[in-house]
């Protein structure tokens, strides 16, 4: 395994690996001494043409704690600017010693143009391609679950555990990611989600599917996973207006109230807090937002590891 492209590419067993491996790393972040010298002497690009916090920040402090090099490339700033393409930007860099990319783009199927192309030879991991797919988003949520649900200790799969996706599917990678690793994994997958925001492709991969949120609390899902409204890609109208879209579809302080204490609240990040996600619900002990995060930082050393230092090793 050269790239790590889409949820949808990885097999159980390699699902497995990755998420067994975080685990070997958040070992290592518990320690004084975060670090490991896996990665001494290579070099990694961060190569964010969108915005990000979560995922350029954690991608970046799990480089340094396996002791790769790491540079920070954004196109605000850059030469991109003044009309230099991706296969320039990457030949620029790569000429410099850069060994894998580690790729944010608006445009989905962008890292899959880069992982093949004849004039690269990085390994690319995708951090989130329009709106495509975010797999290590998708290893960090079934870490999350798994270690909440079923305890630390757990190394196996998510089979007989409930999930409930709710909101914007149809502009969602991190949905789409997810449902695809859920399913590997064994997962129950349910979407709430309006008719408007539901691609087809969705609709083939999910256990259930409601439109109505109330409907779907009722039936007692382990996870519910709140999803943002990605205003950004929308280029239509698919909600009248923000607050029917939060009476309808977001998870209230009333709605969360009504909910087992048991249920696992989830959200990729960033919040739209009082759209479509309360505090109540953000801020309960039963949200596991937070732990997302900081499990993000432990699969993508797991990740980087199994790319870099693993699999290259095994050539
Ligand atoms: N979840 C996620 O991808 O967040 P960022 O956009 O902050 O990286």
């Amino acid at each position: 395994m050269k790239h790590l492209l889409s949820a949808a590419d990885l097999d159980l067993a390699t699902s497995l690996d990755i998420l067994n491996l975080a685990v070997e790393m958040q070992g290592v972040n518990s320690r004084d001494v975060k670090k490991l010298p896996a990665l001494t002497g290579r070099t990694v690009a961060n190569l964010f043409f969108e915005d990000s916090t979560r995922t350029r920040i954690s991608f970046e402090i799990a480089a340094k704690r396996l002791s790769a090099d790491v540079v920070n490339f954004t196109a605000k700033g850059s030469s991109v600017s003044k009309g230099e393409s991706l296969k320039d930007t990457i030949l620029t860099l790569e000429a410099m010693g850069i060994e894998a990319l580690i790729v944010r783009h608006h445009h989905s199927g962008a890292v899959n143009t880069i992982a093949n192309a004849s004039w690269s030879n990085a390994t690319v991991i995708n951090a989130g391609d329009g709106t495509h797919q975010h797999p290590t988003q998708a290893l960090t949520d079934a870490l999350t679950m798994r270690q909440a649900i079923k305890g630390k200790d757990d190394l196996g799969s998510l089979a007989g555990v409930k999930v409930l996706i709710v909101g914007d599917i149809l502009h969602s990678r991190v949905a789409r990611s997810n449902i695809d690793l859920l399913k590997t994994l064994g997962a129950y997958v349910g979407l709430a989600v309006p008719s408007t925001l539901l691609p087809s492709s969705a609709t083939q991969m999910a256990d259930v599917i409601y439109h109505n949120l109330d409907e779907a609390l009722l039936d007692g899902f382990d996870v519910v996973m709140m999803l943002r409204m990605q205003m950004e890609r929308m280029n239509s109208v698919f909600v009248p207006n923000a607050n029917e879209y939060s009476t309808l579809w977001g998870l209230s302080a009333e709605r969360f109230s009504n909910l087992s204490s048991n249920t696992l609240i989830m959200h990729p990040g960033p919040m739209n807090r009082g759209l479509e996600i309360s505090s109540e619900a953000a801020d309960s002990p039963q949200s596991a937002i937070v732990d997302q995060v900081r499990n993000g930082v432990a699969v993508r050393m797991a990740v980087l590891f199994k790319l870099l230092a693993q699999e290259s090793s095994a050539k």
